[in-house]
């Protein structure tokens, strides 16, 4: 990580090297005589077969270099220590500590504790990855996990059981945004209500607004206890940086305002590996370089990638890239353009006497009728469109001339290199399931037009008072892509992705997060409509539903997940309702989803329940069979 030009590790070396010349002189020892305390818990992450890396953070009565010891055991009393270390930290690395323990184990549970002075931490337990012959492996997938909108009943769940092997965090572990309602504001009202409100207040732009958030984040007692609890595998998503982020900027970013992305960026990326416990890319690496492989025996190998800052183009924008119906008009005699409505007629014109003219549309009848007369279409380019009027997309040049093209991409080509390659590996070794964690869903979901969905006066209150709620309604009524911001958005990198899958004859399955809604998906290849692959997407910690911009009436969300199942191909289960986790449990010959819902995330009282289970056998199909 760079800090300066200096990574953490040379920071860290730096800090013992005082510490120790300092106690060579006789002067006061480095944190010696600061007294600390251990307020945001203990963790651990990124496992290895033989490794696992252990996090705490101390603060400080007062600035200084912080010494810290730490100790793994086999055992919760630590009767049996079998390794122990030093290390320190600083304001640099914001009182952090990070060590990566090696000669361990696989499959192995272990504890850990950090000590400094006379202050200790409370103790952790972790596991590492297991080995070939391991007979069952157990992971909660979660996502989209903001602080003001709810408690952490999600985290407290996944604490309290005793089956598990590790978390996968696909991403939004923070969100970027602002308390209030200025600027991005998202979940404040929410915050004030449940005194979860956001610090800082303000969005989180630089790299003491990001380290600010984690620490608020990593105070509450759920989250720590799922830290302390079972090692994290984790990915970023946009909110760790900013909302909407593609490699170069953020939909939430403004340059102009907020300085370069870049900067920005690594910031974020900065906190991000400071609080979680996780390796940091070598020396040299960027930091957005965060994709790595978790095998977990012969049972599945977890793909865990970035799809945002390292290779991802910019996102559909329905106000920039919307391809809209033209009609042809002869301009033969330049006083009196005429729309040319047979295509037959098109062919008869000379090709300089022809242009394309946007159309608009007269919405207010019972169909669609397009205003054909020149001088009343130049009236409406100048004027603006009356009421009633719209111009209207066209989505199937849309989808094949913007969607379509092959630049659009969600991995760099290295990424899909490095991923393609992973999967024959694994699929070569005899390994029986390769999972892909994705910060966002996969599934192909045509958006309904929701305007003929929900009656009028079911939403009519959500939508007085909410303009982009509106305008995302009005738009479900082009049947392009639901998210553009996910796969969706990139249909030839999703091509990409499946042709690896169909190469390797991989046993595939995608976990993805961010849409805060429950899915179970059987993804289709649009080019011959075979299943490549299955999708279980999880709903979020405590994120608000997608569809709670509607309101909450619980109609709202049966036609939701009526129509979604109904109308999308891949689409076979969709929960609108609930937050909660994915309980991911694999064999060598099935895989086991089960989709846990909280009945409430706004009192730490809650119930736990299953929504649904979906298994995958390996010898119907695996992914590939259609849903049972
Ligand atoms: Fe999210």
């Amino acid at each position: 990580m760079r800090l300066g030009r200096l990574t953490r590790r040379q920071v860290v070396l730096a800090l013992l090297a005082n510490s120790a010349l300092a106690a060579a002189c006789g002067a006061p020892q480095g944190g010696r005589g600061v007294p600390v305390t251990f307020r945001h818990g203990v963790a651990s992450g990124d496992p290895g077969v033989d490794s696992i890396v252990l996090w705490t953070r101390v603060t400080p009565s007062q600035p200084a270099v912080i010494e810290v010891e730490w100790e793994l055991a086999r055992d919760a009393e630590f009767t049996e220590v079998l390794a122990a270390g030093r290390t320190a930290t600083a304001q640099e690395i914001d009182y952090t500590v990070k060590t990566v323990v090696e000669g361990l184990a696989p499959g192995q549970s272990y504890f850990y504790r950090f000590r400094s002075g006379d202050a200790r931490s409370p103790v952790g337990r972790t596991r590492t990855l297991p080995g070939v012959g391991v007979e069952r492996v157990a992971l909660a997938v979660i996502s989209c996990s903001h602080f003001s909108f709810g408690f952490y009943n999600v985290y407290r769940d996944i604490a309290q059981r005793d089956d598990l092997d590790a978390v996968v965090h696909l991403g939004d572990y923070i969100y970027e945004s602002s308390a209030d309602e200025t600027g991005s504001g998202y979940g404040g009202e929410q915050g004030r209500r449940l005194g979860r409100e956001h610090d800082p207040t303000h969005e989180a732009a630089t790299l003491a607004d990001y380290r600010a958030r984690y620490a608020q984040y990593r105070s509450d007692p759920d989250l720590q206890a799922a830290h302390a609890r079972l090692p994290f595998i984790t990915v970023w998503d946009d909110h760790e940086s900013a909302n909407d982020c593609w490699m170069e900027g953020a939909e939430a970013h403004d340059p102009l305002t907020q300085g370069p992305w870049d900067v920005r960026r690594d910031a974020s990326l900065q906190a991000y590996y400071e609080w979680l416990p996780l390796r940091e890319p070598e020396d040299g690496r960027p930091l957005y370089e965060i994709d790595r492989r978790y095998d977990f025996g012969d049972i599945a190998s977890l793909y865990m990638v970035d799809t945002r800052l390292t290779g991802r183009t910019r996102q559909f924008s329905y106000s920039r890239d919307l391809v809209y119906i033209h009609t042809p008009f002869d301009f033969s005699d330049p006083d009196a353009p005429r729309a040319i409505v047979d295509a037959q007629d098109l062919a008869l014109i000379p090709a300089e006497s022809v242009r394309h003219v946007k159309t608009p549309f007269d919405t207010r009848g019972e169909t669609r009728e397009p205003v054909l007369d020149y001088a009343r279409i130049q009236q409406f380019e100048a004027e603006g469109l009356p009421p009633g009027f719209e111009y209207w997309p066209d989505t199937q040049r849309t989808r094949e001339e913007v969607l379509a093209d092959d630049a659009r991409a969600i991995l760099s080509s290295e990424q899909e290199a490095w991923l393609a390659q992973g999967i024959d590996a694994s699929v070569e070794a005899g390994i029986a399931w390769q999972v892909l964690g994705s910060a966002v869903v996969m599934a192909s979901m045509p958006a309904p037009d929701y305007t003929q969905v929900f009656p009028p006066e079911l939403i009519a209150d959500a939508l007085a008072d909410n303009p982009y709620t509106q305008h995302w309604l009005d738009r479900t009524r082009y049947g392009l892509p639901i998210s553009m911001d996910a796969w969706d958005g990139y249909p030839k990198a999703r091509e990409r992705v499946y042709d690896m899958v169909r190469d390797s004859n991989a046993d595939f399955i995608v976990v993805s997060g961010d849409s805060h809604n429950f899915w179970m998906n059987k993804l289709h290849d649009q080019r011959d409509g075979r299943i490549v692959a299955t999708e279980f997407a999880t709903t979020s910690v405590t994120s608000m539903g997608g569809y709670e911009w509607f309101g909450d009436d619980p109609r709202i969300f049966e036609l939701a997940e009526q129509t979604m199942t109904r109308e999308c191909e891949d689409v076979e289960f969709f929960d609108a309702r609930h937050r909660g986790y994915l309980m991911l449990e694999m064999t060598r010959s099935q895989a086991r989803a089960h989709y846990i819902g909280m009945d409430t995330i706004v009192t730490r009282e809650y119930t736990a329940k299953t929504l649904a289970s979906f298994t995958l056998d390996k010898a119907t199909g695996g992914a590939r069979a259609p849903a049972a």
